[in-house]
């Protein structure tokens, strides 16, 4: 790898409620503060989603759709992902244990030009329940001809049970923090503030390795922090 030219990372993301989009911005100041340009590329469904879905049957139903990989259209890509990356960070969230629809659908439509000799690693944000998610979108990658040398995990920190029914609720439109019981152990939907601040510490950790022309392969991104062992995160998905 080259060291002397300025490091150029694409992000390419897509994040329904937020919470990739919050790691992504304190990844991204970390990169930045390292000297190495990023340009991101957000992906726009076609038909936009609402968060949240509103009821906990149209949750049930995207669940299931999810879990068999349902593609959900984007828009073309922007002329900004056009050229060469030193590395590009393909990111966002677990949908049932699956890459998300609109990631589904750019590895689809436009993997081969975007990803063939390509080094990249992959970002997940999800509740807890990532393996799955991450071994089916490092086959698929590796398909189009990536050579994925990483990952960056992050899992929200509440522990189970309250962790998976918050989420399921949160995502059906209700307000499980602000529930007298439920929010005793669920205090929040998603990432906390010390986990954005471990992001901000992969993101320059991660430009200097690539200034310095370091094998990415050896950075640890699975920290305690980004990989919280709460109920059983580590364990399943
Ligand atoms: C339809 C759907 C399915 C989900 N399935 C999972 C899952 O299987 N495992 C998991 O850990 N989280 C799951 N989640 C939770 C999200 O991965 C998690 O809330 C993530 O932080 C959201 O990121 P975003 O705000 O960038 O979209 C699911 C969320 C949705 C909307």
């Amino acid at each position: 790898m080259e060291t002397t030219a300025a490091k150029k990372i694409l992000i390419i993301c897509y994040s329904l409620s937020g919470q990739t989009s919050n790691l992504l911005a304190r990844l991204t100041n970390g990169l930045e503060s390292a000297g190495v340009t990023v340009t991101i590329e957000r992906l726009r469904p076609v038909k936009p989603l609402r968060f949240p879905f509103g009821s906990i049957r149209a949750t049930v139903i995207m669940m299931l759709l999810t879990f068999f990989r349902k593609r959900i259209p984007i828009a073309p890509l922007s002329d900004k992902c056009k050229g060469r990356f030193d590395l590009i960070i393909l990111a966002g969230p677990t949908w049932s244990y699956q890459p998300s629809g609109p990631v589904l659908s750019l590895l689809d439509r436009d993997g081969s030009t975007l990803f063939a000799n390509q080094t990249v690693i992959s970002l997940i944000s999800c509740r807890g329940y990532w393996r799955m998610h991450l071994i089916g979108l490092r086959a698929l990658l590796n398909k189009k001809g990536a050579s994925v040398v990483n990952r960056i995990v992050f899992t929200h920190p509440s522990r189970e049970p309250w962790r998976t029914i918050g989420v399921f609720m949160k995502i059906a439109g209700r307000s499980p923090e602000r529930s007298k019981f439920i929010g005793r152990y669920y205090p929040r939907y998603g990432h906390e503030k010390n986990q954005l601040e471990e992001a901000s510490r992969f993101g320059a950790m991660l430009g200097q390795a690539l200034i310095e022309g370091k094998d990415l392969a050896s950075l640890n991104f699975q920290t305690p922090l980004a990989i919280i062992r709460g109920g059983s995160s580590n364990q399943a998905g």
